[in-house]
Formats: structure tokens, C-alpha cells, sequence
């Protein structure tokens, strides 16, 4: 029996808005499985994002929560950044129906069962 190594995912195993939400969101934050390893420890993940009551209000709007206004812009919803405060990482730029793709991948995550990680379960 031949054994495979798991094959890189390819651009096909990208569900809609994946790859978008890895590379605006992804340096930061773990999006999905495929950037499990990935992500800042003190982010939370997208699947702990999703057990909040209010996820959809919170990821609709946000660059208007902190640290996301000192590096996003989205057409049409933020003032540039401030000559004396220039971007300090690569900034996101993004149009409100791209916000709108990543809310709408966002609701296919399955939600973090915390209880599990908790051992409460
Ligand atoms: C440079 C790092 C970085 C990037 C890039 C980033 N985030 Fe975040 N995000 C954070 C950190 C850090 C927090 C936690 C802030 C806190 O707990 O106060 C956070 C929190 C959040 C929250 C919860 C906000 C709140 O106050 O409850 C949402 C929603 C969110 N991020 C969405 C996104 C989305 C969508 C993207 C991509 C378009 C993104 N983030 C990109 C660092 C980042």
C-alpha cells in the first residue's frame, strides 16, 4: 500500500473567502485548520470569535475595535491615517463587500467548543 504525504492544500480546497480572510487576517489571527500553527497567541482565533454572541456586530465593524484602526482602511468607512501616524505594519485595505465575504466565511467556522479545551467535557 502506498502511503502519501498530505498534499499542500491548493487553491481549489479554498472555501469561499478563505483565502481572503487568511491573508488580511491570517497574520494575526488563526483562521482556519490550514494556519492552525500559525497566528499570535494573545488573538483570538476565529472559531473563538464565533462563540460570541455578538460575533457578526464585532466582525462587521471591525476596524473601528483596537488594535485594527492604527492598520486598516476600508474604502469609504475610514479616514486615512494620519501623516504623524503612518501605518506601522503593512496596512489592510479592504472595500465593505470584501468585509462582507470574510463575515460571510467567518459563519461557516465551527465555533470553538471551549468547554472541550477546558477539559469540562
Ligand atoms: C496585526 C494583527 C491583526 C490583524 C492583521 C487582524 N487582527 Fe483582529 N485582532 C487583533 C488582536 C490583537 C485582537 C484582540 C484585541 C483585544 O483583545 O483587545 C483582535 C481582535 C479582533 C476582533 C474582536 C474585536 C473586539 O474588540 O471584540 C475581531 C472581530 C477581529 N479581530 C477581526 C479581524 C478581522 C476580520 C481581520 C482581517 C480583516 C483582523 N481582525 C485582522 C489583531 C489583528
Amino acid at each position: 500500500m502506498a502511503l502519501l504525504a498530505p498534499l499542500p492544500a491548493s487553491a481549489e480546497e479554498y472555501a469561499p473567502g478563505e483565502k481572503l480572510t487568511m491573508i488580511n487576517c491570517g497574520r494575526c489571527h488563526v483562521v482556519s485548520d490550514k494556519d492552525r500553527m500559525a497566528g499570535i497567541g494573545s488573538t483570538p482565533s476565529f472559531a473563538v470569535i464565533r462563540t460570541w454572541d455578538n460575533w457578526e456586530d464585532k466582525m462587521k465593524a471591525f476596524w473601528t475595535y483596537r488594535p485594527h484602526p492604527a492598520f486598516t482602511q476600508v474604502e469609504g468607512m475610514t479616514a486615512p491615517f494620519p501623516e504623524s501616524r503612518p501605518s506601522p505594519i503593512h496596512p489592510i485595505q479592504l472595500t465593505l463587500a470584501e468585509v462582507e465575504t470574510i463575515v460571510e466565511y467567518a459563519r461557516t467556522i465551527e465555533p470553538a467548543d471551549l468547554g472541550a479545551d477546558l477539559g469540562l467535557k
